[in-house]
């Protein structure tokens, strides 16, 4: 039986089909009815990403409803640091809650012995995802980058520019150096073995790398996102990797010239323009329509949704948020924009 490409990974390629491919980052989660009724059958967050019937019903949710072209596996970034042996809990309305490591005594504590055996959970849903996805569907395996989950790691929850953790990572750099190293190894090494149980495409969030300077945004986001993404090649050379230093504005460039990425995702940091005519010469461009104006203005929703597809139809191009989708976000607003999309004619 002979298929043609998935249309997600023919984008890769410079092929066009004729509307653009699409997935929106967290398109499984609170703003579906249907996620918030599974969910109430799991108490801890966690609980519920590690068990693989669950995990895939609600990666398949968003696709049911809305047929994006491209699934992400329901899981969460800080699978890492937990299978790395710290505690790690989801708090509602507080979010991600670790106890911090901040200290080589502490960091050594830390065991990379048991990584994969156990997210052997994140390996079945995607196997069983795999097996349930539409045949035009790619199914997108993902890891936190580095530096995101050093700031994890260190502070032990959210901020609004992780302060400490700069302070922490210029003031002890053999400490620092570790646990960039450490992460490098078990993220290559999950993603990787995403890639064996089916992930087709793997996304490298860097959610925080926009507090960077430009020197410190080279150590700890360009050269480690370089080692993995070496390593991914390294193991599966035709699998397409896609950054995504958020907040990162013109310093993107730099990360799609020197990491080796086939994508970026990017944010309201770059304009249009700049993106097309730097980064989409270079690699894939995935992006990049504002969440909250998607929740909150559905009239001018569809106008920059419009623009960004204009801006990028003549290269490679998947359509996508800046950012998740937000737990508020009206059902009828989504629906819409995957009709624009759908109904745009690529030249
Ligand atoms: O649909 C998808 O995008 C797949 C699943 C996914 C989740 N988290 C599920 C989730 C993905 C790709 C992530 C990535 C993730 N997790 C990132 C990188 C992307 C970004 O948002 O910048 C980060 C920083 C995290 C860490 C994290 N996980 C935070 C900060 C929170 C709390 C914030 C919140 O929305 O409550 C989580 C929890 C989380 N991860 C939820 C979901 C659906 C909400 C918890 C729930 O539904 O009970």
């Amino acid at each position: 039986m002979s298929k043609t490409e998935k249309p997600l990974l023919q984008a890769f390629k410079g092929i066009k089909n004729d509307s653009p491919p699409f997935w929106f980052m967290r398109q499984a989660g609170r703003y579906l009815p249907e996620y918030k009724e599974l969910r109430k059958t799991t108490k801890g967050f966690l609980d519920f990403c590690y068990t693989p019937e669950k995990a895939s019903e609600a990666t398949l949710q968003p696709i049911k409803r809305f047929g994006m072209s491209g699934a992400i596996i329901f899981s969460d970034i800080l699978v890492i640091p937990h299978a790395l042996g710290m505690d790690v809990r989801f708090e509602e309305n507080v979010g991600p809650l670790l106890t911090p490591v901040k200290t080589q005594a502490e960091l050594d504590r830390l065991n990379a012995d048991n990584l994969l055996s156990h997210l052997a959970p994140v390996y079945e849903a995607l196997r069983l995802t795999r097996k349930a996805l539409p045949e035009n569907t790619t199914l997108i395996g993902f890891a936190g980058s580095p530096w995101t989950l050093a700031c994890y790691i260190i502070n032990g929850k959210g901020s609004r520019d992780f302060q400490d953790v700069r302070a922490l990572a210029t003031s002890d750099k053999a400490f620092f150096t570790n646990l960039l190293s450490l992460l490098c190894d078990a993220i290559a090494k999950h993603a990787i073995e995403q890639v064996k149980a089916g992930a087709e495409v793997i996304q490298l969030f860097d959610s925080w790398s926009g507090v960077l300077s430009q020197a410190q945004f080279q150590q700890w986001v360009i050269e480690p996102t370089r080692k993995i993404v070496s390593r991914i090649k390294a193991a599966h050379p035709d699998v397409p990797v896609i950054g995504f230093p958020r907040l990162a504005g013109c310093k993107v460039l730099d990360y799609v010239e020197q990491t080796g990425v086939d994508g970026v995702s990017i944010d309201g940091s770059v304009t249009l323009d700049w993106a097309r005519d730097n980064l989409q010469k270079k690699v894939l461009v995935q992006g990049n329509l504002d969440p909250i104006v998607l929740t909150y203005d559905k009239p001018q929703m569809l106008e920059q949704a419009k623009k960004i597809l204009e801006s990028f139809s003549e290269g490679p191009f998947i359509f996508n948020l800046g950012h998740g989708v937000i737990p508020p976000t009206p059902i009828d607003h989504v629906q819409a924009l995957c009709d624009l999309i759908r109904n745009h004619a690529n030249r």
